[in-house]
Formats: structure tokens, C-alpha cells, sequence
């Protein structure tokens, strides 16, 4: 497995390739993201997995500085699952007009409207940064194969947009989302939580299944199923960002009339905010 640092060096590595399956993350890596190699390997020879923890989608009260950076251990787990290449930029190698710390001249994509729902109405400019920094290493690696978790389903969507209506050639594929036993997805921000709280984090989980059994046993007033659902996460200890049905097609609010859904939430444990979603189908 070779590590690089830099895109001169990614381009010559990849030149011979003819093709070419991506994984990009931020690190931190856990059994959900080696799904994702898994899932890659299974689709070209040559497998790139990019870890960069990236400035421009972190928010300016959020955790970029926080932000776990273990790139030995990742390392380590990427070679034994059969990475070919890691690719490890700094920020200022991503970033040509990265002034200390300023990104303000970096040229940006302004994803779809979708973008300013769900996670992106408290993550203001998230999915720009998010959309932006894909793009960009999109054209560094030049995939034909690229993997993302469904576990972040709404970035999914905005990736496939961006795929779709920039006519890149390459195509995306969606992988379920890891849990822990507790049916807790697994995520690098897990971390963060106390043993205490990792215990109650299945919570999220269990009130977005509780809905799911509910829609299939009939019931269809979505914006009360989302209003109970937040109220008991409220009284378990949680602050509620969203509970939301949506048609997983569109990401548009789900109507009676929609029979694949997904219900998304994301809350906050203490200072940790954490997000998941189930599809399925009415
Ligand atoms: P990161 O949070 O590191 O996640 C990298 C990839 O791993 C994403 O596609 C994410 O959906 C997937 N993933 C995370 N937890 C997962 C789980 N439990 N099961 C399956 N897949 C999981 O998402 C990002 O990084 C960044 O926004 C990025 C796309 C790299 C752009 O900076």
C-alpha cells in the first residue's frame, strides 16, 4: 500500500490505472468505512482512500479542530483491508488559496436547495464544503467507481446530484449503513461519547424504528410521528435537530402517495451531535 501526500505524486501512482475505485473520509476510521473498501474492491483493481478532514464544510462553532485525526492507525486498517493507495493531502495541498486559516477566495459549488434542509438548515454551507472538496478530489483521482455510506444520506443524494449534473463519469454506489450491536451507527464522533452516553446513543436509532413499525402498521400523519418521536428524545435527555420522513427518491417531505421512504434524524447527546436514518418501503 503506498501512502501519498501530495497530487503530483497520486497522478504519476495512478497513471497506468485504467480503473480506478474511490473511497473518500475524513478518518478516523472504523468498520463502517471498511465496508466501503470492501464494497470498492469489488469494482476495480486499484483502490484509493483519501483521508482529509476537511476545513471548508466544518461550520465555525463546530469540531474541525476536535476533529480525531489517527492516520497510523488508519493506515494500518486501510492496508489489511487492501487499500492500494491512501491518499493523505494537508489542507494547504487541497487548498492553493488557504491563507492562514482563511478559505474565503476558494472557488465553491452551491449545491441544490435540498442542501438548506435537514442537516444543512443547522450546518449552514456544510454540503458547499462537502460538494466542493468531492469535486476537487474527484478531479484529482479521477475514479470510475466512487463509494459513500448511506449512514450520511442526505450527503449521498448531493453527491449523486453532483455527479448527475456536473457529467462526471463516474458511478456512485451507496453502502449500508454499520452498526454497533446496540444498532448504534458506528461514526468517528461515536468518540466523543461518554460510556454512559454511548449506552443511551441507541436511542436515535430505536425512535427512528419505532416510526418505521408505526408507518407499516398503518399509520400516515407524518408531521405527528415526527413530533413524537422528537418529544421522546427530548425527554431521554436529547437536543432534537430534526425527525423527518422523506420520500428517498427525492428527499422531498414524504407524501401519501410515496412508498419508498426514509425517515432521517440527527440530535445532540451532550456536545455530540449524531445522525442516522432507515429507509424503507410502505
Ligand atoms: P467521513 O465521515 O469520514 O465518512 C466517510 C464515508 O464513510 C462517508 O461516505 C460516510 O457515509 C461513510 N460512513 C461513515 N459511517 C459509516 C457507517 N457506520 N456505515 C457505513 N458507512 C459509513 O463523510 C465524510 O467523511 C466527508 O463528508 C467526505 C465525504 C469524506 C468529504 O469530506
Amino acid at each position: 500500500m503506498q501512502i501519498i501526500n501530495t497530487i503530483n505524486e497520486l497522478r504519476s501512482a495512478l497513471e497506468k490505472q485504467t480503473s480506478v475505485a474511490f473511497v473518500p473520509t475524513m478518518g478516523n476510521l472504523h468498520a463502517g468505512h471498511i465496508q466501503l473498501v470492501e464494497v470498492a474492491k469489488r469494482h476495480a483493481q486499484c483502490v484509493v482512500v483519501s483521508i482529509f478532514v476537511n476545513p471548508l464544510q466544518f461550520g465555525v462553532n463546530e469540531d474541525l479542530a476536535s476533529y480525531p485525526r489517527t492516520l497510523d492507525a488508519d493506515c494500518k486498517k486501510l492496508e489489511a483491508a487492501g487499500t492500494s493507495i491512501v491518499f493523505a493531502p494537508k489542507v494547504e495541498e487541497m487548498y492553493p488559496d488557504f491563507d492562514g486559516g482563511n478559505l474565503n477566495q476558494t472557488m465553491t459549488i452551491t449545491p441544490p436547495p435540498i442542501a438548506n434542509e435537514l442537516c444543512g438548515a443547522s450546518r449552514p454551507g456544510h454540503f458547499s464544503g462537502v460538494a466542493t472538496v468531492v469535486m476537487k478530489l474527484f478531479n484529482i483521482v479521477q475514479p470510475t467507481v466512487a463509494v459513500f455510506g448511506k449512514k450520511d444520506f442526505q450527503q449521498l443524494f448531493i453527491i449523486e446530484q453532483l455527479v448527475k449534473q456536473f457529467n462526471l463519469p463516474i458511478e456512485v454506489i451507496g453502502v449500508h449503513t454499520v452498526r454497533e450491536p446496540s444498532s448504534l451507527a458506528m461514526s468517528s464522533r461515536n468518540g466523543y461519547l461518554t460510556s454512559e452516553q454511548r449506552n443511551q446513543a441507541s436511542q436515535l436509532n430505536n425512535t427512528l424504528q419505532d416510526i418505521v413499525n408505526l408507518v407499516n402498521s398503518g399509520a400516515n400523519d407524518y408531521p405527528k410521528l415526527e413530533q413524537q418521536a422528537k418529544t421522546t428524545l427530548i425527554q431521554q435527555g436529547w437536543l432534537v435537530d430534526y425527525i423527518s420522513i422523506r420520500s428517498s427518491l427525492t428527499l422531498a417531505p414524504a407524501k401519501d402517495t410515496d412508498s419508498q421512504l426514509v425517515v432521517l434524524g440527527a440530535a445532540k447527546l451532550a456536545n455530540t451531535r449524531l445522525i442516522d436514518n432507515i429507509e424503507f418501503l410502505r
